[in-house]
């Protein structure tokens, strides 16, 4: 079983530091072509779930409510992904950072910061209202990523208080 689902939401654009390329990567955007080499990587990054390729063209490339799925590449492998989702929201269009995940033995690099990055900005240049994501409480790591770019938990239930209480006090407390 996953735990608990949870919503953080980027209110207005806010200023960031992850222009800067991290060397040796490049971003692109996929191409149906990266199927396969992005099924492999998100089945590795996201144990438990599912991602056959099959998936990752139902859920990425093929449905148009994802605008672009961004890929970070080391000579051309395929080490990190993001993707620009439109979402529709009490009449409202707003973004969603969509399925951000970055191969293991890149992590700690600031590969995350520049997809997320490349989400954000790509998103509010199409106009959104505002952009949101959902993650679970278990990934300590990636909300502290979002709330480095201003994203905030949007709580919707007594229960996801209590969740949020935990693991802001996981994330202050390891620094
Ligand atoms: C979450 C994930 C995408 C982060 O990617 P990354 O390339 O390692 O992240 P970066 O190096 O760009 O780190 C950016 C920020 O993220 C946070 N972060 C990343 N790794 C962290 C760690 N091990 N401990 C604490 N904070 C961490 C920090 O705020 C960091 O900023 P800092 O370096 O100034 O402290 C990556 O760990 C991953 O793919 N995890 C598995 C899949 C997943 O959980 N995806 C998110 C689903 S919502």
């Amino acid at each position: 079983m996953h735990a608990m689902n949870v919503r953080m939401r980027l209110p207005a654009p806010l200023a960031h530091e992850a222009k800067a390329p991290v060397a040796g990567i490049d971003l692109r955007p996929a191409t149906a072509a990266d199927a396969d080499a992005l099924a492999v990587l998100l089945t590795a990054a996201f144990p438990g779930w599912d991602w056959p390729v099959d998936q990752v063209r139902e859920r990425l490339l093929d449905t148009p409510d994802v605008v672009c799925t961004w890929l970070a590449t080391i000579d051309g492998t395929i080490v990190g992904t993001a993707s620009e989702q439109l979402v529709a929201e009490a009449g409202d269009t707003v973004g969603s950072v969509h399925w951000v995940a970055v191969a293991e033995g890149q992590r700690g690099r600031g590969l995350g910061r520049v997809l997320t990055a490349a989400v954000v900005d790509g998103l509010w240049a199409r106009g959104v209202s505002s952009i949101r994501l959902d993650t679970q409480v278990d990934r300590p790591n990636a909300i502290a990523l979002y709330a480095g770019f201003g994203f905030v938990p949007e709580i919707r239930s007594s229960g996801e208080l209590a969740a949020w209480s935990a693991v802001m006090a996981t994330i202050v407390r390891s620094r």
